[in-house]
């Protein structure tokens, strides 16, 4: 079976292509490499195309004829997009109707789209199910929750695209990186907590701070739902044989189902790395939820999807591996 997986040669892109790549798919990755990079890539094709460029996409859709598409290549940074906004509506909306019309234009009727927690915004109710509101409070995720509606109005049933079939996962915090660290997170700058905690065990960053301790948490910072990317990979595979056995379009949330305060991460990087790295406790960071964990049993239940790192150690012990490995 053939899939098309944008984005491949990111981070999480990466690691999904190996799962497919393991499992003896044919894939094929098209990224412009603006972030990702070839060496990542384990399996399969690369092309180097942007998303912007809908003829080449078209192009690459006809001739590989894939059986299905993943759609990873997006900008990601929160505090970038209230910056910039229109880069990313641009990058991840505009484009994202680009690839989604060549889909449907070139007769692909599955297609696997990365969202994010993002799209809840600050959730009233905790843990957060699917059919909880979308409230994004910044332009990532405003970007994201649109191609989640185009994605739906799409496959709507009066569509003349009826046939066509999605399945969006909103993944919560992803870290970690591969077990043999052949990838990993691969960042010029790095805004992510773990990773900017294991620079700083490893000297590259001095001023590592924590944003805000005066949440209403039990140790007054924020509260996240860590998910290994090796498990989010296998989310993506589930999803895919869900698809592949007729199953409808659906939104499902990627977590663990609990959550970790910034001060227990900073804490785990510390043992895990034996450096007790210098912390600066600051003021808030804009647009940071207090408290955001999925409830998973959704995915469990319709993709059947298993956790198979749920322990904030060997995710961050991946992690380490990695960053050394840099
Ligand atoms: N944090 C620090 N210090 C740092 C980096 C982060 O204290 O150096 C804190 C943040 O303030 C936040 C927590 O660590 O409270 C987690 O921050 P991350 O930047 O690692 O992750 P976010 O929760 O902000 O973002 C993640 C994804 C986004 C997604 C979002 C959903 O990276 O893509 O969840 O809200 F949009």
């Amino acid at each position: 079976m053939k899939v098309l997986v944008s984005g491949g040669a990111g981070y999480i892109g990466s690691h999904v292509v190996k799962a497919l790549g393991e499992k003896g798919y044919d894939v094929l990755v098209v990224d412009n490499l603006s972030t990702g990079h070839s060496e990542l890539v384990l399996y399969g094709e690369l092309i180097k195309e942007d998303l912007a460029n809908k003829e080449g996409i078209s192009r690459i859709i006809r001739s590989f004829k894939p059986d299905a598409v993943m759609h990873f290549a997006a900008h990601i940074r929160v505090e970038e997009s209230v910056m910039d906004p229109l880069k990313y509506y641009r990058n991840n909306t505009v484009n994202s109707l680009n690839l989604i019309e060549s889909c449907v234009e070139g007769d692909i009727k599955e297609f696997i789209f990365s969202s994010t927690a993002a799209v809840y915004g600050i959730p009233e109710k905790l843990p957060v199910t699917e059919d909880s509101p979308l409230k994004p409070i910044n332009p990532y995720g405003r970007s994201k929750m649109m191609v989640e509606y185009i994605l739906e109005d799409t496959a709507g049933p009066l569509s003349k695209y009826n046939d066509f079939r999605y399945v969006s996962l909103r993944y919560f915090n992803v870290a970690g990186a591969d077990e043999k660290s052949r990838i990993g997170q691969k960042y010029p700058e790095a805004t992510h907590l773990i990773t900017r905690a294991l620079k700083a065990a490893k000297g590259e960053i001095e001023n590592f701070q924590i944003f805000g301790t005066d949440y209403n948490t039990p140790d007054g910072t924020c509260i996240r739902d860590y998910i290994h990317v090796d498990d989010l990979a296998d989310a993506h595979l589930k999803a895919l044989d869900y698809l592949k056995k007729g199953g409808k379009s659906d939104v499902f949330n990627c977590g663990y189902g609990h959550g970790y305060s910034v001060r227990e991460v900073v804490d785990t990087v510390k043992k895990v790395t034996g450096v007790d790295f210098h912390v600066e406790e600051t003021g808030r960071r804009p647009g940071d939820p207090p408290v955001l964990i999925a409830d998973n049993s959704k995915i469990k239940k319709t993709l059947s999807w298993t956790p198979r790192h749920d322990d904030l150690e060997y995710i961050i012990e991946t992690a380490w591996k990695w960053e050394k490995k840099l």
